[in-house]
Formats: C-alpha cells, sequence, structure tokens
C-alpha cells in the first residue's frame, strides 16, 4: 500500500506549472486586456472617449466598472457585448449618434446608477426601456433633437431613480402619470423643448405649478404651442388649463354642487322644523299633563288605576 501514488512529483510539477501561469497571467476579468484607443486604469475606470470610434469598444474588461465611450460616433449599443458588464456603475453615452435603445440593452446592468445619452439622435424612449435598471439613481438623455416620444412606463420601474433630465429634445407631451410617483425623484429637467399647452399637458402643466422647485430651469420650461400661449411658462398655464379643460364638466359639476347644497340645505332647514315642532309639540303635552295632574290630585281616590298610571306620569316628568 503506497501513501502517496506515483506520479506525485509530475502532478507537483504541473501545479507548480499551473501556479507560475495564474500568477504571470491575470484573472480573466483582466486578461480581457484595454480596448483599442481606449485607456484603461487599476479602478475599473475605462476611458474611450473622443477616439473617433464607430463601434462600441471590443474586449471590453469584464470587471469595469466606469465605462466613458462619449464624443464618439457609436451607432448602437450591443446588447450582448453590454450586458456582460454586470458590475457597470457609471455608462457615459453622450455626444454619439445613437438612434435606437430596447428593453434589451440595458438588460443586465443592475448596479448601474448612472447613464448619459445626451446629445444623440435617440426618436423613442420604449415601455421599460430602462426598467432592469433598478440602481439607476441619475439619467441625463438632453439634447436628443430627435426625441419626440417617451413611453408613460419608461421609467416607471427605476424607484430609485433621483435625477431625470429630458432638457432640450422635441418632446410637445409628456404622460406624468407615472413619474409623479416615482418615490425618490427630486429633480427633473424639461426646458428647452416644444411643449403643447393643452389638455393633454394639463396635469404636467399643474405638477411643474405646484411642486416648481423640482424642476430645473423651471424658467426655461415654456410653451410653444398653441401660439397664443407660445413663450409663457408651464407653471403659469396649469390652473388656466385646468379651468378650460373641465368646461364642460364644469358646468354639471356646479349643477351638482348646487344640487347638493340645496339638498343638505334643505335637510337642515326641514330637520330644524321638525324638531321645533315637535319641541312646542312636547312642551304643550307636558302642561296639559301637569294640569291635568293637579286637577287629577284632587278626585285620585274616585279614579283608583287611572290615577295611578297619571300619577307615574307625573312622577317621570319631574325627575325630567
Ligand atoms: C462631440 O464630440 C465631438 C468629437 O467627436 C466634439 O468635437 C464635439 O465638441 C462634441 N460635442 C459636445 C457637445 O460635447
Ligand atoms: C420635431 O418634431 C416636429 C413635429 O412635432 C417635426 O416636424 C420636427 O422635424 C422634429 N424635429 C427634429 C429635429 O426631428
Ligand atoms: C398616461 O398613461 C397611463 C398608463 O401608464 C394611461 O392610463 C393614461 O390614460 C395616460 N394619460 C394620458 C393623458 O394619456
Amino acid at each position: 500500500m503506497r501513501l502517496l501514488p506515483e506520479p506525485s512529483a509530475q502532478s507537483l510539477r504541473i501545479l507548480f506549472l499551473f501556479i507560475f501561469v495564474m500568477g504571470v497571467t491575470p484573472s480573466p476579468a483582466l486578461t480581457a486586456g484595454c480596448p483599442d484607443k481606449c485607456v484603461c486604469d487599476d479602478q475599473l475606470v475605462v476611458q474611450c472617449a473622443g477616439q473617433d470610434l464607430i463601434r462600441f469598444p471590443d474586449d471590453l474588461p469584464l470587471a469595469t466598472r466606469q465605462l466613458i465611450i462619449s464624443n464618439n460616433r457609436i451607432l448602437d449599443l450591443p446588447a450582448l457585448q453590454l450586458n456582460y458588464l454586470s458590475d457597470l456603475v457609471y455608462l457615459d453615452c453622450s455626444n454619439n449618434s445613437l438612434s435606437e435603445i430596447s428593453e434589451s440593452t440595458f438588460g443586465n446592468l443592475r448596479k448601474l446608477a448612472y447613464l448619459d445619452l445626451s446629445f444623440n439622435t435617440l426618436l423613442q424612449v420604449e415601455d421599460r426601456t430602462f426598467g432592469p435598471l433598478s440602481s439607476l439613481v441619475m439619467l441625463r438623455l438632453t439634447d436628443n433633437p430627435t426625441l419626440w416620444d417617451i413611453h408613460p412606463e419608461a421609467f416607471s420601474e427605476n424607484l430609485a431613480l433621483q435625477v431625470l433630465d429630458v432638457s432640450r429634445n422635441n418632446l410637445t407631451v409628456l404622460n406624468i402619470s407615472n413619474l409623479i410617483a416615482l418615490p425618490a425623484l427630486r429633480s427633473l429637467g424639461l426646458s428647452g423643448n416644444p411643449w403643447s399647452c393643452d389638455c393633454d399637458t394639463e396635469d404636467l402643466c399643474l405638477w411643474v405649478q405646484i411642486e416648481g422647485f423640482k424642476f430645473q430651469d423651471e424658467g426655461q420650461t415654456v410653451c410653444h404651442n398653441p401660439p397664443e400661449l407660445a413663450g409663457q411658462r408651464l407653471a403659469e398655464v396649469g390652473m388656466q388649463l385646468r379651468t378650460d379643460c373641465h368646461q364642460g364638466l364644469g358646468y354639471w359639476d356646479y349643477l351638482f354642487f348646487i344640487a347638493i347644497g340645496f339638498v343638505i340645505f334643505s335637510a337642515g332647514t326641514v330637520s330644524a322644523w321638525v324638531m321645533g315642532v315637535l319641541m312646542v309639540l312636547y312642551e304643550r303635552y307636558h302642561k296639559k299633563k301637569s294640569q291635568e295632574q293637579d286637577s287629577d290630585d284632587e278626585d285620585e281616590d274616585d279614579r283608583g288605576g287611572m290615577g295611578c298610571g297619571t300619577q307615574r306620569n307625573g312622577d317621570l316628568s319631574k325627575q325630567v
């Protein structure tokens, strides 16, 4: 019986070789090296700004935490390559030629806190585009002159979102029903868009009016249409839209309120009247009873049982 197998020396050599190779070659996360034209540092920051790139960089270190690809001419963000970077916290894609992002683009970036898509040529933001970004705190989406539509549910799952900037795009309306419910949202940039101040933006205008402090450049957040409101701040027209947009309803509202008021008024009057009458009647009845009782007392012996009942009544009224 041998304690050690025969090829022990050989396995030891293989083990040493293995350790040696491991020591020389960095772990896979770092082996990927640094993409062409980019600078990578040991803080896991990859800097590729202003390199005239037309494609998303290949061979990014898998452990990258910050990626800066701004000031290039990148046409799209490949979902597959991007989603390998599951530790990404900071992504700056500003000033590129991105025209489309979809629900799968950011599918796996659960740690991403900062995202900049400004100065691109996006057209639309679709439903749940940013849905998987559950840690997203700040989203900059400014200066996309072609961006005309943001889906009402585009940000509905970004519960950590604090700052959203969609300034200087081509937005005319914005459905705020989901935005207004975001618990952490404290700053919103809407200026420099050709807002259409009509009944579709009534809620938005009222929101700006009521919580103006949340809106960056609120003074530059102005109506573009209709012509008679052009140049007016959204915050100024909120109340006006409220009355204008509910005119038909307002008439019925007034009627309803008048009717309700009348019902309450008449109910009050009638009940007061009834109470009054009852009190007067009771008073009279009470007086009559005590008079009767006085006369009853005189011929109590003659009346017998009847007198007994009356006396009890009399006692009761004395207690009251
Ligand atoms: C965008 O990037 C280009 C270089 O690709 C640069 O010349 C230009 O100034 C940048 N624009 C902005 C707004 O940063
Ligand atoms: C902005 O939207 C309007 C229509 O609402 C369109 O006519 C115009 O071309 C758009 N601007 C850009 C730069 O796409
Ligand atoms: C806003 O979007 C919600 C769905 O998220 C929808 O129910 C509502 O009707 C929309 N409001 C307007 C004014 O389009």
